[in-house]
């Protein structure tokens, strides 16, 4: 018998359950990607479906949405997570919008570097008309993405990047400034080393039009930098990838830079390559008795193992939409094993979020999970084989590995939801809270099961509690909670930006692809602690950052995953 929580039910049944042949359920959904996923394999079948199914079924790992909505199916595209080139004529731009309509309708979510297409307003000698611009064309997929749907389930998502110094970068800054504009897009300013020293250094920057590699303005760093941050502190975009961080860390530099991300930013990603992710539940990884809960590492241990051959199955057993996509997928072979339910951890471990103690658990696991992802990736590349283009990369000639990448923090919207846990990496939003979105006008009452287990052990629970907590989704105004609780369950907007950036640099730092974060902020946020958040995330290396200052956007459904 699977335990799932009411909300996790309605979603599967809205979204993941196949009715063709008489209604699935859940059990039957993690049989059929289980029955797919190991078709992969050549000997010990049953042996690798049973594992497969279980780690589904009990909710210790769930691969990314579309292997759980398509594995199975004809034509079943099973990645998330895709990239495709812009460049600057109509034949690209055409061809890549309707390539991403492709690959939205099939479940994935499109990235896309725009810094190629020459500026608004500039000369077109074919025509002798001049052009729309980045922003203009942006707003075209903008629209298509609005009307197909996702697997005919939900919206596609898209990451829009412009360069730092392209000349229509102000444009693009405040090109969601109005609050009903973009809205299938997550935006962010491509940002370079030179451009971060020139701020520290308070130089003059070049916006540059990359037709004629001219420049057409140069203003002040300090000027731009803080138009970012005004209009992020005003509506949570842009968010910032960082170009040369991300170079630094590409393990296939030969094959050329890197220029953008999937929607949420967690994997960085050449044109036209996908990636497909899982997560692994980490409140499920522990060892518990009646007076003790530690990490199972054992366990943990064993669950990175069958995660990583699965996902590297997944790709073998991918539907791809399209030859180029194929081509450089099966070459690189990139995987994206993450976490979610960390918040859950920390509390079933007793140590508050806010803490340096959990920052430091943070690095451990996030290292663990790394270096045993790698092992099991050099296990594979044993026996199948490292990934085609292994000799061009940095890991030839000592280190064999069946995948470019292995690790990615994904926001896990959906999957953390029918696993029962926390998002991600991402504190507790709120104890109790209304969830509008996961099905179209459907308001659901929730209050954090994991928190009414520990103040029922606290013998704290109690109606009167109940009711506070609805009111309030938070227990630091409620009296007779003894502090160190009150610590514990301290939530998103109650935990300094400190924090939130102390936790996405640990996992970072093991984290070979990117790691997907919103610093969820108070609406009392200024101007000053925004800049100074951005640029601590470049201090940091981080590959992007992303924040929210609470009540910046009315239509706030969840601030983790607008697009559900
Ligand atoms: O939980 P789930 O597997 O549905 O997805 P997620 O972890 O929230 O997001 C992972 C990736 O899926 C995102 O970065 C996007 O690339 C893609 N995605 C999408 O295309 N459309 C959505 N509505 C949500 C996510």
């Amino acid at each position: 018998m699977i335990y799932l929580s009411s909300n996790a039910r309605q979603l599967l049944k809205a979204r993941y359950l196949r009715q063709t042949d008489g209604i699935e359920t859940p059990d039957d959904l993690f049989k059929r990607v289980a029955r797919h996923i190991v078709t992969v394999e050549n000997e010990n079948n049953d042996l690798w479906f049973d594992r497969f199914y279980k780690v589904m079924r009990n909710l210790e790992f769930l691969p990314n949405s579309p292997t759980l909505m398509n594995a199975g199916l004809p034509n079943g595209q099973l990645s998330a997570c895709f990239v495709l080139p812009v460049e600057d004529n109509l034949n690209t731009i055409f061809t890549t919008l309707k390539n991403a309509a492709l690959i939205h309708h099939n479940g994935g979510g499109t990235g896309y570097n725009f810094s190629k297409i020459r500026p608004k307003d500039d000369f077109i000698s074919s025509s002798e008309g001049s052009s729309a611009g980045p922003v203009s064309f942006m707003k075209i997929y903008n629209t298509a993405t609005e009307y197909v749907k996702q697997a005919g389930k939900r919206r596609g998502a898209n990451m829009g990047i412009l360069n730092i110094n392209h000349s229509d970068i102000e444009e693009f800054i405040s090109s969601k400034s109005d609050l009903q504009s973009l809205q299938n897009f997550n935006i962010s300013v491509g940002i370079t080393n030179d451009f971060m020293h020139a701020l520290e250094e308070d130089k003059d920057w070049s916006l540059v039009n990359p037709r004629t590699n001219k420049i057409s303005k140069t203003l002040s760093a300090k000027k731009l930098w803080d138009s970012i941050i005004e209009q992020a502190l005003k509506t949570g975009d842009p968010g910032l990838i960082f170009l040369d961080t991300i170079n630094q860390n590409n393990p296939l530099k030969k094959l050329g830079k890197i220029q953008s991300t999937n929607p949420c930013g967690e994997v960085p990603l050449f044109n036209y390559e996908s990636c497909n992710l899982g997560s692994i539940n980490l409140k499920k990884m522990i060892l518990q008795n009646s007076t003790h809960i530690e990490i199972d590492w054992k366990k943990l241990e064993r669950t990175i193992i069958i995660a990583i051959r699965f996902l590297d199955n997944v790709i073998s057993c991918n539907y791809f939409v399209l030859p180029n996509i194929e081509e450089i997928t099966l070459s690189n072979r990139k995987i994206g094993l993450g976490v979610m339910g960390w918040a859950e951890l920390l509390i079933l471990l007793d140590i508050p979020y806010a803490s340096n103690k959990a920052v430091e658990l943070a690095e451990t696991v996030m290292k663990f999970i790394h270096e045993k992802s790698y092992n099991a990736s050099q296990s594979l590349a044993k026996k199948r084989g490292c990934f085609p283009s292994w000799k061009q990369s940095s890991f030839a000639p000592h280190m064999i590995l069946r995948n470019a990448t292995c690790n990615s923090i994904a926001p896990t919207g959906s999957i953390s939801i029918i696993a029962n846990t926390s998002y991600a990496i991402e504190p507790l939003y709120a104890l109790a809270f209304k969830r509008t979105g996961i099905l179209e006008n459907n308001t659901q009452m929730e209050i954090n099961t994991t928190f009414i287990d520990k103040m029922k052990s606290l013998g704290l629970w109690s109606e009167q509690l109940r009711s506070e907590i609805i009111e309030k989704g938070s227990i630091q105004h409620v009296k007779n909670i003894p502090k160190h609780i009150k610590n514990l369950f301290k939530t998103s907007l109650e935990i300094s930006w400190k924090y939130h950036l102390l936790h996405q640099s640990a996992f970072q730092r093991y984290t070979d692809n990117a790691v997907s974060k919103t610093i969820n902020l108070p609406n009392t946020t200024t101007f000053k602690e925004v800049s100074e958040i951005y640029k601590t995330a470049w201090n940091y290396n981080l590959k992007g950052i992303t924040i929210y200052r609470n009540g910046s956007r009315d239509n706030q459904v969840l601030q983790l995953c607008g697009f559900n």
